[in-house]
């Protein structure tokens, strides 16, 4: 593709971030689809390969009706967020790592993969195009960019389509779960599973969200906002949450613990925390965890892009329930408030996450 045909007709102009006009306030922003500018897409023909990225401005889209998509789920997606500075440069925290996770959703789901440096480029520049959607410093939110992948060319057979439409959503956000910092409880959902063991947990495919939407609506009605999947062969062992990887934080051995599963998606933020654990002097473990072993923990955490760190007060299973600190604990506010400093270039960026639109 041509960097001359993408910013054919952009303005150049490129505005500040945190000056389009929104309903609502830039600090209460929540997790809501709201229109933007642009979206950037681009398509994929079989025998002629990708077409060049551009940018759409109205949120819709023409699809066959026999899209496989829509029939066979092959579909799947991202979720990475960009940060405004203090000096209004707009940083994306390691697109890298979600070009590699879409590689691997896409072999998985036989669909053909995004070349890594046109993900790249196409986060970049829908940012840019988006650049008055970017909460501004201070206002604790950030460009959530929703790239997408799937199945536009229609098959009734079951097979893979031969076209196929790629695109990134690009969204304000704020907290997903209401009350940000403030512990929320989870419950651990008994009746279904999230992912079989050799199935497609591990990779980012939009079935693994339909399967959660009933028992995580099950989960809500009961009062918790967020459910905790067990491995599904034995139903004894940690796998994640609906929307994140589970972290088990033990004060008294100064431990860090998350599943090693290959049901589990292998999270951004959970990686990134390991590495500020790490450098925290944490021992950091990436293995199976009993449930029995929730006992153990002082402080949980579900850890995501979307739900950033959120700390878990409580989580129940059945008649037991297992508590962990009621206030945010002093090891998941201090991953919290490092990562978070990273992200909005208050502390230095020495791992090199941070990638300047
Ligand atoms: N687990 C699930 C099921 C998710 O949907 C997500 C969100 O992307 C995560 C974990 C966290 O992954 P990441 O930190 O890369 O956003
Ligand atoms: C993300 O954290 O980016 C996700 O995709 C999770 C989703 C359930 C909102």
């Amino acid at each position: 593709f041509s960097f001359t045909e993408l910013y054919a007709g952009v303005d150049t102009e490129c505005p500040l971030p945190g000056t389009a006009k929104l309903d609502v306030d830039w600090s209460d922003l929540g997790f809501e689809l709201r229109n933007t500018k642009s979206h950037i897409k681009m398509t994929y023909k079989e025998g002629e390969g990708w077409g060049p990225l551009e940018f759409v401005n109205e949120p819709y889209i023409r699809l066959h009706i026999g899209a496989t998509s829509l029939h066979y789920g092959q579909s799947c997606f991202e979720g990475l967020k960009a940060f405004a500075h203090s000096d209004n440069s707009v940083h994306i925290f390691r697109p890298d790592e979600n070009a590699k996770r879409l590689q691997s959703s896409c072999e998985r789901t036989m669909m053909p993969v995004v070349p890594h440096d046109t993900f790249i480029e196409a986060c970049n520049a829908v940012v840019k195009d988006n650049m008055a959607y970017v909460p501004p410093y201070g206002s604790n939110g950030a460009l959530y960019l929703r790239p997408l992948m799937f199945g536009s060319g229609p098959r009734i057979g079951l097979q893979p389509a031969d076209e196929y439409t790629f695109l990134i959503l690009a969204i304000p956000v704020g907290d997903y779960y209401k009350g940000g910092l403030s512990p929320t409880s989870a419950l651990v959902i008994e009746d279904y599973d999230r992912a079989a063991p050799r199935g497609v947990g591990n990779v980012k495919v939009a079935g693994n969200y339909v399967a959660d939407l009933l028992p995580n609506m099950e989960s809500k009605k009961k009062g918790f906002p967020i459910g905790l999947y067990l491995d599904a062969a034995t139903q004894s062992k940690i796998e994640e949450f609906s929307t994140s990887n589970f972290i088990g934080i033990d004060n008294t051995n100064n431990k860090y613990v998350t599943p090693a599963s290959p049901s589990v998606l292998p999270s951004i933020t959970n990686k990134s925390l390991m590495t500020i654990a790490k450098d925290e002097g944490l021992q950091v473990e990436q293995r199976e965890i009993k449930v029995e072993e929730l006992a153990k923990f002082d402080e949980c955490i579900a850890c995501g892009t979307a739900v950033v760190v959120t700390p878990i007060g409580k989580i129940v299973k059945g008649n037991d329930i297992y508590n962990f600190s009621e206030v945010t604990g002093e090891t998941t506010m201090k991953l919290y408030n490092r990562v978070r400093d990273i992200q909005n270039g208050v502390e230095e960026d020495k791992f090199g996450w941070n990638v300047k639109v």
